[in-house]
């Protein structure tokens, strides 16, 4: 797959270096711009996956990963909505993230 060259097989990571994707993406998509979050970190939006295919990777990932902590009123996503947020860079993940967890 497109993505566990670095996030592994099982969505674990690499601890400090590559964000585990199990538990914590339904509480960040909780959050105000959370969903363009999961699209928009490099990883995803860098993918050569079109946008129909990313957002099905993503899906499966909040429901096989993350359905303990997914929002009441999650709504899986579309490739509209992927495409809408693929084209705005993110400068910088990190800090985006840190203000994510914030709000
Ligand atoms: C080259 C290694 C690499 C690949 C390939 C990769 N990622 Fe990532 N991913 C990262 C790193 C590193 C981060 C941490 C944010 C950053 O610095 O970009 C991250 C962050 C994320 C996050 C945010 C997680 C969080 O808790 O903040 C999601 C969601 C994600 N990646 C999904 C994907 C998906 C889906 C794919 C495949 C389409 C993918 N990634 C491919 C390295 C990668």
């Amino acid at each position: 797959m497109w993505c566990s060259g670095c996030h592994l097989e099982d969505g674990s990571g690499l601890p400090s270096a590559v964000p585990d994707l199990r538990d914590t993406l339904g509480y960040l998509i909780s959050k105000q711009g959370g969903r363009g979050y999961l699209v928009r970190v490099p990883g995803s939006s860098g993918t050569p996956l079109d946008n129909l295919e990313l957002a099905k990777v993503i899906n499966w990932l909040l429901e096989e990963f993350n359905s303990e902590t997914l929002p009441s009123n999650y709504t899986p996503m579309t490739s509209d909505e992927v495409g809408e947020s693929r084209n705005k860079i993110l400068m910088d993940p990190l800090k985006f993230r840190a203000s994510l967890i914030k709000k």
